[in-house]
Formats: structure tokens, C-alpha cells, sequence
């Protein structure tokens, strides 16, 4: 029988075992994987571990504030922000293939943390005990879709799996890597972590840089990051947060139609709403949402966020049609 208390105590004994008196990093990307697994690693080795969150830009609005104030005050972790906005634009300018994109992202993910490294390095100097390993979230479901169960064919490399680089100087902990989503939240809340962390929707690690379809760059970014503020402020208004699973909302960037405001003629962007339903992401159905929710969701996207003109919803399954876009 599956109890959240157990894998705890179970995770909790081989993270001291596989870590020892070592120091270990870990990557907070503002989801629930890496929020989760890093506060299991922090119960297993308190202070021999630091968090990182590194703003890449690609993140939601107030994503950077939730982790800076509300995991800190919960957890007691030790938290290092890294600002790599501009070094993130320019690794991706002119970058439009999804594969390329999140191999480039993973890698300077992989950067800025032995930026950090080097950094803690020195002043770990002193105590003679150096950084050498690094949490990752990684899932079940991650695990199989990069090709690293068995006889599974990599349709994606996720970030946080088979982006990683051939140089990786730190040696993994990946305390969920058997876990699915929902057991995940199950020990985040035993874990005393806020609903409100417990409880968000799954958010890639390449973040809003897998869902513009195109380059990405920064305009295009706050573009999306304001239709997805909306489309998320009125899925939890109308209540519906616990029963999608995950909505990503995607900037077709290279996509132009013509439409009419006012009496101006206006040539925007599409945004599509893809609401799915799902167990595990490893199938999904795609969400009947309310008309009135659709409704008010795209009329106030496109009244309030100029460039977009259009709003058209996802009705595809998974599979054929993954939960992303890229
Ligand atoms: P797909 O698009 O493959 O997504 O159906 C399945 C689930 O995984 C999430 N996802 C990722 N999570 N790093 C992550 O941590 C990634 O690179 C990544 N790509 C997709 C996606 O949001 C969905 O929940």
C-alpha cells in the first residue's frame, strides 16, 4: 500500500546515503518536481544543500516571486537566484526547432549552475567539502519519454533528462525518478509545502520557451506571459484548477491572421488554449471547458493583449498530439 510517509523515510535514507557529508546543488525551476525534490533532499541533508532558482526568462508571471518568498518561508532551504535573462535571449536568438531550443536551454541551465558552482566552491573551501552533486526532479514519466526505460523510443528530450551535457561535472540525485505526478504532490504536502505550490499545474522546464512556436524572443515572451496570466486567473476563478490537469497556453509567433477591432484591420498572433486532462501525462484527453470560461478567457485576451487577435483551442488528444507543442 502507497504512503506518502514511507517514500520519505525511504528517499530520505538513500539521499544520506548516496550523498554522505557532500554538498549538493539543487535546480528550483518553479515547478512541482523540482520544489518537491528539492525539500525531500533538504529534510535528507539540511544545510549541506543549496537551492538554485535561475530566472531564464521563460517563466510565468510571479513565478520568480512564489519561489523567492513563499517555498523559502516554507522550507528553510537556502536559496541563490541567478538573473539569466539575457544570456538565455541569446543562446536562443534565432532558434525555432523545438529539439534545438530545449537542448539549448538545458544546457545553459547546466551553465549557470556551475557558474554557481564555481562560486560556492570558494567559500565551501573552508568547511573542505565541495559541491558534487545535483537534484533533479526527474519523473517516472520523464524517465520513460527520454528513452531511459525500457525499449522506449525518445520522442522528446526533456530537460532535465536527455538535455543534460556530456561535461556534467555533478552526480545526480533524482529522488521522484519513480514517482508520478500525483504521488509527488502527496509528499509535498506531508512535507508541509503550500497548496499553492503543491497544487500547480505541471510547468516545463524550458518553460514559455517550448510554447512559442517560433524564435523566442523577449516581446514575444511577454506576450504569452500576459495570455497566460489571464487564461490561468479565469481557470481558477471558475474553479476549474482541479480538474485540468495542465493548460499550457501557446504563442503560434510565426502565425499570422487578419482580423477586425474597432474600425481598424488588425494582423495578430494566435493563442491556443490547450486544456488537458490527465493521470500521468503519458496519455491525456483534452478538456471540455465551459463555453463561458472559453469565452471570457479569449475575449479578454484578445481586448487586453494587443498582438493577439485570435484565440483557438487544442482538441487533440495525447496521442497523437503531445500535451506540448514543442
Ligand atoms: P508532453 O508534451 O511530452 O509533456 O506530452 C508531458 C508532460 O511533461 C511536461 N514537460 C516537461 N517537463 N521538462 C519537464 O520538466 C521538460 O523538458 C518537459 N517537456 C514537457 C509537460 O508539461 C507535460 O506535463
Amino acid at each position: 500500500d502507497w504512503n506518502s510517509g514511507n517514500v520519505i523515510a525511504e528517499q530520505v535514507a538513500r539521499i544520506r546515503e548516496q550523498v554522505g557529508t557532500g554538498r549538493v546543488l539543487s535546480a528550483l525551476s518553479g515547478g512541482v518536481d523540482s520544489a518537491v525534490s528539492t525539500a525531500l533532499v533538504h529534510e535528507a541533508v539540511g544545510d549541506q544543500l543549496v537551492a538554485v532558482f535561475v530566472d531564464h526568462g521563460l517563466l510565468r508571471k510571479g513565478e520568480r516571486e512564489q519561489v523567492e518568498n513563499d517555498y523559502v518561508a516554507s522550507t528553510g532551504v537556502r536559496l541563490i537566484t541567478v538573473d539569466a535573462r539575457e544570456t538565455f535571449l541569446n543562446a536562443l536568438a534565432g532558434v525555432s526547432d523545438p529539439e534545438e531550443k530545449r537542448k539549448i536551454i538545458g544546457r545553459e541551465f547546466i551553465r549557470a549552475f556551475e557558474k554557481v558552482q564555481a562560486d560556492l566552491v570558494a567559500e565551501a573551501k573552508a568547511d573542505g567539502e565541495p559541491i558534487r552533486f545535483l537534484v533533479q526532479g526527474t519523473l517516472y514519466p520523464d524517465v520513460v519519454e527520454s528513452g531511459g526505460g525500457a525499449g522506449t523510443a525518445n520522442i522528446k528530450s526533456h530537460h532535465n533528462v536527455g538535455g543534460l551535457p556530456e561535461d556534467l561535472q555533478f552526480e545526480l540525485v533524482e529522488p521522484l525518478r519513480t514517482l508520478f505526478k500525483d504521488e509527488v504532490r502527496a509528499i509535498g504536502r506531508e512535507l508541509g509545502l503550500p497548496e499553492a505550490i503543491v497544487g500547480r499545474q505541471p510547468f516545463p522546464g524550458p518553460g514559455l520557451g517550448i510554447r512559442i512556436v517560433g524564435e523566442v524572443t523577449a516581446d514575444r515572451l511577454e506576450i504569452l506571459r500576459e495570455a497566460d496570466a489571464i487564461a490561468r486567473a479565469e481557470l481558477t476563478k471558475a474553479g476549474l484548477d482541479a480538474e485540468i490537469w495542465q493548460c499550457p497556453v501557446v504563442l503560434l509567433a510565426d502565425v499570422r491572421s487578419v482580423g477586425v477591432q474597432g474600425d481598424g484591420r488588425t494582423y495578430g498572433h494566435p493563442i491556443v488554449l490547450r486544456p488537458v486532462s490527465s493521470e500521468d501525462a503519458m496519455t491525456a484527453d483534452w478538456t471540455r471547458l465551459p463555453y463561458d470560461v472559453l469565452s471570457k478567457i479569449s475575449n479578454r485576451i484578445t481586448n487586453e493583449v494587443r498582438e493577439v487577435n485570435r484565440v483557438v483551442l487544442d482538441v487533440t488528444s495525447k496521442p497523437p498530439g503531445t500535451i506540448e507543442w514543442e
